[in-house]
């Protein structure tokens, strides 16, 4: 294989290459039968194009906003945690490339970050038993620039993942958790990831908690995590400011539909009354394309940037912002789109078109 990989699913194989396997599983895996994981990318080549010809796309802009911000392309980092697994130097390069979500079990602390971060940041936050830790969370977030906070709300208990179970996967220290949980916790020293899981979230976390989250900060919640226009709906009711529709990279529950079949009856649900963002199985600037087309307005990508992070560090992580954005230029020009805006449904077609 080619040292310069030319594609996304190229540096998913660098990565392997360069990872303990201990830690390539933990990232590359989804919960149980994985069938979840295989569709949410599988979903996204049964879409097809409905590309218009004869427009003057000889300019292409890909900048767009974000709940208000402006950004050089809908492309964001998905909140994912442990990243010294993959690069000594864990999230920080990230930071120094594009808009991300910082995941509340980072290997790196929310100041960390925040100093080495140009871009736009949000936090995403779990709610823990010990309230007081999340609220602690919330507020460095706040004090340190991050512009939202992205409540998981998928998480109740961690999905089984079978690779980490056969491993004995151990995390890396998480350090947003020092002086707060106990070192055993914060390490999670001969304990399965479940461990941690069951001994700190809140399983109790229910829809009233939103007022609550409410009540300790300014900035705008999103929730993570939402596939039935049920919760779409009442989650604009309890007032977030977006959501975020996600299936955790098919970590969770095994055998939910892929993010992308789920996504259009949420923003119809949502009918524009808050932002709709998206993540699961990106890997093609098409299918950033296809998102955007059936109502995101903007994608979130989790396992790619890992990859890259880990095949080649700091310039891994630029290559795969790079290779998504080029391709989903392309893909513009192509299809006759020369904004962002101007990327509409009739561009694509689903299975229930042919119906
Ligand atoms: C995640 N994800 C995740 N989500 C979250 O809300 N908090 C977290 O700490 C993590 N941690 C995490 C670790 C790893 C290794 C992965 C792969 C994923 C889920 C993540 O935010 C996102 O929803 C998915 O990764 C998107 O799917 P793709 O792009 O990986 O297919």
């Amino acid at each position: 294989m080619a040292v310069e990989p030319v594609n996304l699913s190229e540096f998913q194989e660098l990565a392997k290459q360069a990872l303990p396997k201990m830690h390539y599983d933990y990232i590359t895996g989804g919960s149980e039968d994985q069938y979840t994981l295989r569709e949410n990318v599988e979903a996204f080549r049964r879409i097809t194009f409905q590309p218009r010809v004869l427009v003057d796309v000889s300019r292409i802009n890909l900048s767009t906003n974000i709940l208000g911000y402006n950004v050089s392309s809908p492309i964001m980092v998905a909140p994912t945690s442990k990243h010294k697994l993959a690069h000594p130097e864990g999230l920080n390069p990230l930071g120094r490339v594009v808009a991300l979500v910082l995941s509340s079990r980072s290997t790196c602390t929310i100041e960390e970050v925040a100093s080495s971060c140009s871009g736009i940041r949000f936090f995403q936050l779990y709610v823990f038993k010990r309230r007081d830790v999340s609220a602690n969370l919330v507020q460095r977030a706040e004090r340190n620039g991050y512009k939202a906070i992205v409540l998981t709300v998928d998480t109740p208990r961690l999905g089984r993942r079978e690779a980490d179970i056969r491993n004995k996967m151990i995390s890396p220290q998480l350090k947003n958790f020092e002086g707060l949980l106990s070192t055993e916790v914060v390490s999670e020293k001969g304990s399965s990831l479940e461990a941690f899981a069951s001994q700190t979230l809140d399983s109790s976390l229910n829809w009233k908690d939103i007022g609550w989250l409410k009540s300790i900060t300014n900035l705008p919640i999103l929730i993570k995590g939402v596939l039935t226009a049920e919760d779409a709906r009442k989650a604009v009711e309890v007032g977030v400011a977006g959501i975020i529709v996600s299936n955790h990279g098919a970590r969770q529950l095994d055998y939910v539909p892929a993010t992308i079949s789920v996504l259009e009856e949420v923003v119809q649900a949502v009918g524009g009354k808050v932002p709709v963002l998206f993540d699961g199985g990106i890997r093609r600037g098409t299918d950033v394309f296809k998102a955007l087309a059936l109502g995101a307005q903007a994608v979130l990508i989790g396992r790619p940037v890992i990859y890259g992070l880990a095949a080649k560090g700091e310039y891994g992580v630029k290559r795969v912002i790079k290779m998504l954005r080029d391709e989903l230029e392309l893909t513009m020009a192509l299809c006759g789109c020369c904004s962002v805006k101007e990327i509409t449904r009739s561009h694509v077609r689903t299975e229930r078109d042919r119906l």
